[in-house]
């Protein structure tokens, strides 16, 4: 006999039960349901709504079917559809007839909101914490690279040099942008909508701060409509996931680049890396891959979400038990991903003296010769122009800038003088970039020191 049997003269369709049940993927919200359940029945014993004898004998009981489905002992079924009734159906199992005022005052759509919001505060904290170790393993890859140079690029070509550490910090903003957004979002996550009931709250005298605060909530949702209908929080987690997905896919995609051949920037640790079933002689990065594909996955959660809840009338509908598998599915993508990527990172080869190769053989120290000549008066579009017939007529000579003489140099501007050998190298190039915020080392150090001091503060 189902939970809510009473009015139906025929037993429900299998095909029904099994299209309709959820309990295959919420059983994972088994531990915050009974959480819940506590509150709640805690709460039903201080404000006298029933009798403290059968709340203890409740508690008691929950605490049980907690202890047996933690042991997979507990026989979960599709029968009882979801995880909140599958829970009830054990309770009363176990303490007989006086489990079924569990329920009193409370609708599995209060409910299911509820378990929602504890499961993703969860899961916001995890992935805060693996963030931290990401940018932990970034800022020590920086602080171990504030001399190696390598050329920055624009549209994949060579534009400037940079330093490897200013690289791995532009990543450690990102990420610290995430976790931002991530805590700011814990404000909307972070309430409590129990007491809503079905759609228009209770008739029963409770005590919703009660169970708000025994839950850790920092307050109550202030509408019982809004409270049971709208899953925008799940939204903004997918939204925020799919951002640092964005941004780790990026990071992944630029390692993938650098192990080539063909950039011969890093080299990634045997530990992190696969091979091949038929070349021998292969080392793939399979996990940055793999974590930029999976990017694919998440994106595709945040959209399917927005798309369920897209024209929706309020109250709840059973379309939004549609909320469950995508934002599972996309916190374990992102803590599979980010418990791979502190230490690949930490553990990774930097090459630098094929960055500083790079550096040399080429022209991104150009803009410096353009600079160079406007601080001697020249006006920036000209100087521009002159280097540009520099740059011209070394690449038909097969040279580079350093590989021109003095006098060579003078031919293009009598402005030039010695210095500017100086001036083009790549050290140099990289430390007249100490504006706040630029690649010079100095100006990188503290950037290291900002970001340390906002993760201090975390
Ligand atoms: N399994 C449902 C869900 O995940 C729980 C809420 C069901 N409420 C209802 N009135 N059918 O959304």
């Amino acid at each position: 006999m189902k939970l809510w049997g009473g009015r139906f003269t025929k037993p429900t369709n299998q095909l029904v039960d099994e299209y309709t049940a959820s309990i295959s993927f919420d059983k994972k919200l088994a531990t915050y349901d009974i959480e819940g359940s506590l509150a709640h029945v805690a709460m039903l014993k201080a404000c006298k709504i029933i009798p403290a004898a059968d709340a203890d004998k409740i508690a008691e009981g929950l605490q049980i079917v907690l202890k047996k489905i933690e042991a997979g002992e507990a026989e979960l079924s599709e029968e009882h559809e979801d995880i909140h009734m599958n829970v009830e159906k054990l309770l009363i199992e176990e303490v007989g007839a006086v489990g079924g005022k569990l329920h009193t005052g409370r609708s599995r759509n209060d409910q299911v909101a509820l378990d929602m919001r504890l499961y993703l505060r969860d899961a916001i904290g995890t992935v805060i914490q693996q963030l931290i170790d990401v940018e932990k393993a970034l800022i020590s890859q920086a602080k171990a690279n504030l001399d190696t140079v390598m050329p920055g690029y624009t549209h994949l070509q060579r534009a400037q040099p940079v330093l490897f550490a200013h690289h791995m910090m532009a990543y450690v903003f990102m990420f610290q942008r995430d976790m931002e957004r991530l805590t700011d979002s814990l404000k909307r996550v972070n309430k409590s909508p129990l007491g809503a009931g079905a759609l228009a709250g209770t008739t029963f005298p409770i005590d919703r701060q009660f169970v708000a605060d025994k839950l850790g909530f920092d307050g109550i949702c202030e509408n019982s409509l809004d409270a049971v209908s709208d899953r925008d929080f799940v939204v903004e987690f997918l939204s925020n996931a799919s951002l640092i997905a964005m941004h780790l896919s990026r990071l992944c995609e630029e390692l993938v680049q650098w192990s080539s051949a063909e950039f011969n920037f890093i080299e990634l640790d045997d530990s992190f890396t696969t091979g091949s079933s038929m070349m021998p002689q292969k080392k793939n990065p399979d996990v940055a891959e793999l974590v930029r594909g999976k990017t694919g996955r998440v994106y595709g959660h945040l959209m399917g979400m927005l798309t369920t809840l897209k024209g929706l009338p309020l109250a709840y509908n059973k379309d939004m038990q549609e909320d469950k598998e995508g934002m599972f599915d996309t916190f374990e993508t992102l803590k599979g991903a980010l418990a791979l990527f502190a230490p690949m990172i930490e553990t990774m080869q930097v090459k630098q003296e094929n960055m500083y190769q790079a550096v040399t053989n080429d022209f991104s120290n150009a803009t410096d010769l353009a600079d160079y000549l406007v601080g001697k008066g020249m006006p920036f579009r000209e100087s521009h122009a002159v280097v540009g017939q520099v740059v011209l007529a070394c690449i038909n000579n097969g040279k580079y800038l350093l590989d021109l003489t003095l006098d060579e140099f003078q031919s293009y501007s009598a402005l030039i003088e010695g210095d500017i050998f100086d001036v083009l190298k790549p050290e140099t190039v990289v430390n007249a970039r100490d504006v706040a915020g630029g690649t010079a080392r100095k100006s990188v150090e503290v950037q290291i020191e900002q970001a340390l001091a906002v993760m201090e503060e975390l």
